[in-house]
């Protein structure tokens, strides 16, 4: 029933087009893509970040979703979202300025502000307005002033993704088991190519990690099988399951891990902050896409 799918020409296309990564340096800068929209690309962001930091990894969330949910998940109050991204990416502000703590150690956020849902239209008439947020970012990483950075990406492929896609080192795609699932990829990992060859050649694609896993839906299992099989060890081996903890924990101001570190869902990201981490320094291993190329 998936197959029709997951046998895309075209996604596997993609995918056996993208040399195997593995990265001299350990990547540091993370952006969170994918255009298909509710996939758990901001839920991600939020307890990834949060589950890296509660190991002592110094983190910062970038907020790049005019929506702002990142922002309102890690409990930036209206006070402290002034100034923002938007501020960042057109020049009125240093990354440094915008940036606030949230409430766990090790873990800060350059919000989104209102301004932002106009930034896409504006940044066009910008100079290198791809290059926005990596120039940015650039101090922050030169002074080495955190270990690593999430960049919650909008769902498209516009501007603002762009601009997450030239200040990242590798991309991480969340992908909700459902029908349909794969049908975006393809024009995800095609725009990773392009932009790979024209403005950031190091981007790599780090991994896709399973959202909202229903166990019990014999198509999700389906999917995931799916997806297992033609892309291997590029999908992360921890999934995280649906659970209503995770999709309560926002409007309590709170990741999960904070509103209730027991759950199936906080357990799930601290798992797959593990995995990312010892991922980070091995290398990812090639895929099986790569291993019968000449
Ligand atoms: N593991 C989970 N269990 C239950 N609900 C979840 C889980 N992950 C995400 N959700 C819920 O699914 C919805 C979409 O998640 P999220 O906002 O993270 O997706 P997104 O990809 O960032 O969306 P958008 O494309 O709009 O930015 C939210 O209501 C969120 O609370
Ligand atoms: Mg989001």
């Amino acid at each position: 029933m998936t197959g029709d799918v997951a046998d895309s020409p075209d996604v596997v296309a993609a995918f056996a087009a993208e040399p195997a990564p593995p990265p001299t340096v350990p990547p540091r800068v993370y952006a969170l893509a994918n255009q298909k929209g509710g996939v758990g690309k901001t839920t991600t962001a939020i307890n990834l970040a949060t589950a890296l930091a509660a190991v002592g990894q110094r983190v910062l969330v970038v907020d790049l979703d005019p929506q702002g949910n990142a922002s309102t998940g890690l409990g930036v109050t209206a006070e402290q979202r002034k100034i923002g991204t938007y501020e960042v990416l057109v020049g009125e502000s240093p990354l440094a300025a915008a940036t606030v703590a949230t409430r766990i150690p090790h873990l800060s956020v350059c919000p989104a502000t209102v301004n932002l849902a106009g930034a896409e239209l504006e940044l066009i008439d910008l100079e290198r307005r791809e290059f926005r947020l990596v120039e940015a970012l650039k101090d922050a990483v030169a002074a080495n002033s955190y270990d690593l950075v999430l960049i919650d990406c909008p769902p498209s492929l516009g501007l603002l993704t762009v601009n997450a896609l030239v200040a990242a080192d590798a991309l991480m795609v969340p992908l909700q088991c459902e029908f349909f699932a794969l049908e975006g990829l393809g024009h995800l990992t095609r725009t990773v190519e392009r932009l790979r060859r024209a403005l950031n050649p190091k981007l790599f694609i780090a991994g896709i990690m399973l959202t909202m896993m229903d166990r019990r839906n014999n198509l999700a299992l389906q999917v995931e099988s799916d997806v297992r099989g033609h892309f291997g060890d590029v999908v992360f081996g921890t999934t995280i399951p649906r659970n209503v903890r995770v999709s309560e924990a926002p409007s309590h101001g709170l990741p999960v891990l904070l509103y209730d570190n027991a759950c199936a869902g906080s357990q799930a990201y601290m798992l797959l902050a593990g995995e990312m981490l010892r991922r980070r320094k091995l290398g990812i291993p090639p895929r099986p896409t790569d291993a019968g190329a000449p």
